[in-house]
């Protein structure tokens, strides 16, 4: 259906605090978008329903992490004046439309979703899948269609995701008529945004690892992480020509530092390109590098630390702006369940025509 509005939907699974590599894959976007005026509704929300599909034994780490998250979203920026921020599971349209949603996509297309693919490897279910895990892509496919959104924020990840939402949006357009919107995804920016590793240079980020450097870190850590951080291992003198692929110091600059910044943090280089060609060079050591990273790292971090104080304070209102954005959500939502139920023919009681229809057939001539 062509779209009316312009809505942006997208979330996250509360099982952690949000890490800088959110930050950068989708969260400062995020807040860009909605300080844009370009779109007519966002939509931003806690997965928690989804979080609960592979740790249905471990609700206190869902429960625990919803208000973590809530402040992440605070904190950089995102505005309950602009953003409705809500809670998934609070929603219970969007199970309605995952039900119905189920019967557009068979069982081996699931099967073939790399996202899933990947997550069943990484997570051992063995024989034990989780009915619900398996078909999160479904329940996320309702997510998007619920909220008619046009446009969903997500890392590269999540591409098998929408391409499924699409698939099962224009299945059900096809077979019922013109009712859903089909989304597009919109990915980070640059390939440093799209995934940044941890800061021991693994692929990705990730609490089991310990190579997150976390939104709600106080500076004294971040200082200590960076300290740490993997660079190049054949870089062993200071006058030793340096590699950039695969130097987390550098992945990092790439995605944070702007060149306004190290020009005027560092005053020797006036671009980031500059401060690269010196390290491949030689005669530039790691601890220049990493004194950069970490002042572009706390300018950034700092304006995110003080709001997330002041939020603190308060966490009652807290809990209080994510209630009210289940009101707007919900609302919006039962709107496209309404249309959803009429054209598939499940509106019995306000389908007047229906009854009329069906007591004439009846009717004792
Ligand atoms: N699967 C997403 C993640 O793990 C979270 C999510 C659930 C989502 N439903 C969504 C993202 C709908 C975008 C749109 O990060």
């Amino acid at each position: 259906m062509e779209p009316k509005e312009k809505i942006i939907l997208t979330g996250d699974r509360p099982t952690g605090r949000l890490h800088i590599g959110h930050y950068v894959g989708s969260l400062r976007r995020r807040v860009e978008l909605q300080n844009s005026g370009l779109y007519d509704k966002i939509f931003i929300f806690e997965a928690d329903a989804q979080a609960l599909t592979d740790n249905i034994d471990n609700p206190e780490k869902v429960r625990q992490n919803v208000i973590e998250v809530a402040l992440d979203y605070l904190s950089v920026g995102l505005d309950p004046q602009k953003s409705t921020l809500f809670i998934q599971s609070q929603i219970p349209e969007l199970t309605e439309l995952s039900f119905y949603f189920m019967d557009l996509v068979s069982v081996s297309r699931l099967q073939r979703n790399p996202t899933v693919k990947t997550e069943l490897k990484m997570r051992n279910f063995g024989e034990s899948i989780p009915v619900g895990f398996f078909t999160y892509p479904i329940s996320q496919a309702a997510d998007i269609a619920a909220f008619r959104a046009t446009t969903v924020p997500v890392g590269e990840d999540q591409e098998p995701m929408l391409e499924q939402c699409r698939e099962i949006v224009r299945r059900f357009n096809n077979i019922y008529g013109d009712t859903l919107v089909e989304p597009n995804i919109l990915l980070p920016e640059n390939a440093a945004c799209l995934r940044l590793p941890g800061t021991d240079g693994q692929a990705k980020m990730s609490k089991s690892l310990g190579n997150c450097i976390y939104l709600s870190d106080t500076a004294d850590d971040v200082a200590k992480k960076v300290k740490t951080m993997y660079t190049d291992p054949t870089h062993l003198q200071v006058s030793d020509p340096g590699h950039l692929e695969g130097n987390t110091v550098f992945t990092y600059l790439d995605a944070f530092a702007t060149d306004e910044q190290v020009s005027r943090l560092t005053s020797d280089y006036a671009t980031l390109q500059e401060m690269k060609d010196h390290y491949t060079r030689g005669g530039l050591g790691d601890v220049k590098c990493k004194k950069l990273l970490t002042a572009v790292l706390q300018e950034t971090l700092e304006p995110i630390r003080q709001r997330r104080a002041e939020f603190e304070k308060d966490i009652p209102a807290v809990y209080e702006i994510l209630q009210r954005g289940c009101e707007v959500a919900r609302e919006a939502a039962a709107a496209t369940m309404d249309s959803v139920r009429r054209a598939m023919k499940i509106n019995y009681f306000d389908d007047h025509a229906l009854i009329e229809e069906q007591a004439r057939r009846f009717a004792k001539v």
